[in-house]
């Protein structure tokens, strides 16, 4: 096997990504692919809440394949894996299950949030088990590394007691795996507001062309009301933070942010900046993505390879899972 520590992490399909995506986890899995083998897993047995549009799931897996490939994630050296051609991980989940107490689900703050969310439907069981399956996702390819958003950080804490506890309890098979959160842990909205999400409507698209984003630039929050030489807080202002979190022009940025809080900045201005910031840094990650748009075989064949090389090393953990339990029924007699 492959010398290299690996990295599992993955992302639901839902839709295509955006700029929060990118910022809090995507520059790191670009980052560390050729220093780790990495597992980039298309969770699709994992949107129990789009129970009522799988013609969404579906489309959704080709618009994050895309969309990876766009950003420059490469499948000839890391493995586009999609979850349910692996069906290991429905096993894995079942086994895990046994030893996992249910409280400690019922505490997990992002499942309590996202359960919160669905208001008066009903959650599916599917749903309020997803965490475990997350970690029967990071445990399968025995992941060392878990780059994600900070709104994943529970799940992951809870794969290091998992994984602890079955070395412990039955044979040394996983490594406790260590999370690891991007350079911009949550990026706000167009809106202000805290997340950037396609349900509240206030993302950036990777995929978005130019009009669009320079249309959604234009319209964006601009924080509290303030003449265009009157001081503001930095802080308040997402324009100024999105420039914070993706102008090259690092010490530049520190100057227009110091002079927005001494003597004022209009946002006019800041929204020209980031504009054409932003058209700059998506410019390529749009052609790559019309380059493999124009040929879907080549995804299809990414996707395919990828959840083969998913499948094998599954199929290595699930040996050792069984020898590790010992259920190996049939090689008694
Ligand atoms: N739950 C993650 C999300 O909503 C997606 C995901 C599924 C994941 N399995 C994973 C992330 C394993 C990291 C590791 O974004």
């Amino acid at each position: 096997m492959s010398e290299r520590k690996r990295i599992l992490t993955g992302i639901r399909p839902t839709g295509a990504l955006h700029l929060g995506h990118y910022a809090g986890a995507l520059e790191n899995w670009i980052r560390l692919q050729r220093e780790y083998e990495c597992y980039f897993l298309i969770a699709d047995y994992q949107v129990s809440d789009y129970s009522d549009d799988i013609s969404r799931v579906r489309e959704s897996v080709w618009e994050v394949a895309l969309d990876w490939l766009a950003v420059g994630l490469d499948p000839e050296g890391s493995h586009f894996v999609i979850e349910s051609l692996v069906p290991e991980h429905a096993e894995l989940t079942q086994w895990l299950g046994w030893f996992l107490p249910l409280g400690m689900l019922q505490r997990n703050p992002t499942l309590k949030a996202e359960m919160g969310e669905f208001g008066k439907k009903s959650v599916p069981v599917a749903f309020f088990n997803y965490p475990v399956m997350q970690v029967a996702n990071i445990l399968m390819p025995r992941a060392h590394l878990v780059p994600v958003g900070e709104d994943q950080l529970p799940h992951i804490e809870l794969t290091r007691e998992v994984a602890r506890r079955f070395n412990r309890d039955f044979k040394e098979v996983f490594p406790e795996p260590e999370g690891l959160v991007g350079r911009v842990p949550r990026l706000v909205g167009i809106d202000g507001q805290a997340k950037m999400s396609k349900s509240l409507n206030n993302a950036i698209y990777l995929k978005d062309d130019a009009d669009t984003v320079s249309q959604k630039v234009r319209a964006m929050f601009g924080g509290p009301p303030r003449a265009a030489d009157e001081p503001g807080n930095p802080d308040e202002n997402p324009i100024l933070m999105y420039l914070e979190a993706f102008d090259p022009d690092v010490d530049e940025v520190a100057n227009i942010r110091e002079q927005y809080a001494t003597k004022g900045i209009g946002n006019k201005v800041l929204k020209d900046r980031l504009n054409s910031v932003l058209d700059e840094m998506l410019e390529p990650i749009r052609d790559r993505r019309a380059s493999y748009g124009s040929n879907m075989r080549r995804v299809r064949d990414a996707l395919a390879a990828g959840s083969e090389a998913g499948r094998t090393i599954a199929i290595e953990t699930m040996e050792m899972v069984h020898d590790a339990l010992d259920l190996n029924y049939l090689e008694k007699y």
